[in-house]
């Protein structure tokens, strides 16, 4: 039996991770959950928002399946996600962002990865107040960071058969940071002659992908623009909750969604697990279950082919109905 450490996040996250903890666990996969809390809920009793147990638990085990942890906004703790991202040197964010089957978006014809560099840029956290008045926030931009990710969307690119990688920046106004990036860029992509290679400024991007999206093959981005263009390449396939997402390192791999906590629909039991049960779905297939990862993605499509959606892809199934639908395709 596998253990894995499976952080139930707040907000939605307990809802959705009770949802595809019991799909996999119905495909009779032997996974051993090594359930850890983080957040808000545990500063009380544990005096951190992200104790070192749970670091601990992904070290000791290298993989975890992740659910969304709220930040507060404009005061309060750290992020948490950023935290755990770079306690484990997570440095790629990997973003697939595909069409799927039976999900009607504007464009039929995405498939876009979208590789963000996780460990610096203005997400460093490196801020202070001048004065009353005043603030500011440093952003960092190393050559080693920005070469690394680089060569891990290149490395993609190659073992997963695709055609071109971008570097998206604003280098034209930010000459140093961007620049630097976007410097270590040009020299990784030197000893990957088969990928044919592109460059283009963050805001052009934004409006090329909302026009001609199918133009787009893998992305590669500093940390904001990597945040900000993967909920945008989300609304492309048919929004946050089914896009998918990995954070990947040297020795550890934390899979997670895209999406946040979504604190307005929290309880409801209206959540869409779809997210977090693609990310569990890469997982297995990073530790080698192909055939069980096969198997739900199948029964997954099947359930949509079926027109079984919960509201936010417009249809009327609670969480647990769909999660059951799931579950019922699993043993057809
Ligand atoms: P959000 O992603 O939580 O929600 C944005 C919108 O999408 C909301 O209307 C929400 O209801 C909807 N949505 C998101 N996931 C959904 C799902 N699975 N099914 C159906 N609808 C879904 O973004 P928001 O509101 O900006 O952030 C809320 C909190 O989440 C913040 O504290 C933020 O810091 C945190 N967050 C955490 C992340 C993580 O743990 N990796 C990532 C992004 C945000």
């Amino acid at each position: 039996m596998r253990t894995i450490t499976l952080i139930n996040g707040d907000g939605i996250g307990p809802e959705i991770s009770d949802a595809v903890v019991k799909i996999i666990d119905a495909c009779a996969l032997k996974i051993d959950w090594e359930i850890q809390t983080a957040g808000a809920d545990v500063i009380e009793k544990e005096g951190s928002p992200l104790p070192d147990r749970v670091i601990n638990s992904v070290k000791r085990n290298k993989i975890a399946l992740k659910a969304p942890v709220t930040t507060p906004i404009g005061k309060g703790f750290r992020s948490i996600n950023v935290k755990l991202r770079k306690e484990l040197d997570l440095y790629a964010n990997v973003r697939p962002c595909k069409n799927l089957l039976n999900i009607k978006t504007r464009f039929d014809n995405v498939d876009i990865v979208v590789v963000r560099e996780n460990t610096e840029d203005l997400y460093a956290g490196i801020e202070r107040q001048v004065d009353e008045n005043t603030a500011e926030s440093i952003k960092l931009i190393t050559r080693s960071a920005s070469e690394r990710i680089c060569k891990f969307a290149f490395d993609y690119a190659v073992k997963n058969n695709r055609k071109e990688v971008c570097a998206v920046t604003k280098a034209n106004i930010m000459k140093l940071s961007d620049g630097l990036f976007l410097d270590s860029f040009r020299n990784v992509s030197q000893n990957f002659p088969q990928i044919k290679v592109r460059e283009i400024l963050v805001d052009n991007l934004c409006m090329q992908l909302v026009q001609k999206p199918e133009q787009f093959d893998v992305l590669v981005l500093p940390n904001l623009y990597g945040d900000i263009v993967s909920d945008l390449c989300a609304g492309l396939i048919g929004g946050l909750g089914v896009t998918q997402g990995a954070n990947i390192g040297e020795n550890y791999a934390v899979f997670e969604p895209v999406h946040g906590s979504a604190p307005d629909i929290k309880g409801q039991n209206k959540a869409n697990p779809t997210a977090l049960l693609l990310s569990a779905v890469e997982m297995l297939k990073f530790i080698g279950e192909n055939g069980y990862a096969d198997k739900i993605e199948k029964a997954l499509y099947s359930t949509f082919k079926q027109n079984k959606f919960t509201a936010d892809l417009g249809g009327n199934l609670s969480t647990t109905e769909f999660t059951e639908a799931v579950i019922k395709n699993l043993r057809q």
